[in-house]
């Protein structure tokens, strides 16, 4: 099964519900970036604001949260109706145990890596989360080079789930996704595709999510 992501980070701020709109009907799940211009050096919403745009948006969103010190900063959203809560692995002091408030929150629990990170640092905890996000750009901005050189740790990822009975944990790429690197990413084992600046500039959005859908599923 594969899964489209929108990311709003280049849509219109000024006018999200027109523009989540625009693909609301043919995406899986809506991607939001919070950043906080710590862990990255970009910023995009207080945590008040994203909480609205969860909890207006009309479909499901999954946020991702480039914040420092996700442990103290994550619980606003464990209360919100995102239905996926990504932290990176290089911003918690303690990574089993948010992972597990995630969860116990009733939230899908992701952990993201970021293009420098490897696999092996990230092991111990591959068997506690339901998607695993491989950084496909410096995580920051969106409209980035996707970096091919990830897809040996989507691979990598990809084969360790499956030899420990975990087929069904997702592995989501994020960053530089368009018509042809969702292929890439698609035969490397990733399942769920964030794409931002490829949809959100695209004359058709809804259109644009319909042949990443296709080229992905038309690629095994
Ligand atoms: C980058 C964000 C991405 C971004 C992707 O740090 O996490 O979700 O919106 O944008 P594109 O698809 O343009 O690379
Ligand atoms: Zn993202």
């Amino acid at each position: 099964m594969i899964r489209i992501c929108p990311s709003i980070l280049n849509a219109n701020f000024d006018d999200l519900p027109n523009e989540i709109g625009r693909i609301a009907s043919v995406a899986d799940l809506l991607h939001l970036d919070v950043m906080d211009g710590k862990f990255v050096p970009n910023f995009t919403f207080t945590p008040d604001r994203a909480i609205e745009i969860i909890e207006f948006a009309s479909l499901p969103v999954d946020v991702h949260l480039m914040i420092e010190a996700a442990d103290f900063n994550v619980l606003p959203y464990l209360e919100s109706k995102a239905v996926s809560v990504t932290v990176h692995y290089e911003a918690c002091a303690s990574v089993g145990n948010i992972l597990a408030a995630i969860r116990a929150s009733g939230k899908r629990a992701a952990l993201a890596i970021k293009p420098g990170t490897t696999l092996s640092e990230v092991m111990d905890y591959l068997g506690e989360i339901d998607m695993l996000l491989v950084m496909t750009v410096e995580p920051g901005f969106g409209g980035q080079k996707f970096m091919s050189e990830m897809m040996p740790k989507v691979r990598a990822a990809r084969q360790w789930l499956s030899s420990n009975g975990l087929p069904d944990t997702w592995i989501q790429v994020d960053g530089g996704i368009n018509e042809e690197t969702i292929r890439q990413a698609r035969q490397a084992g990733a399942d769920t595709f964030v794409a931002g600046s490829v949809v959100f500039r695209a004359d058709d959005p809804a259109g644009m999510v319909e042949t990443l859908r296709h080229n992905a599923e038309t690629n095994l």
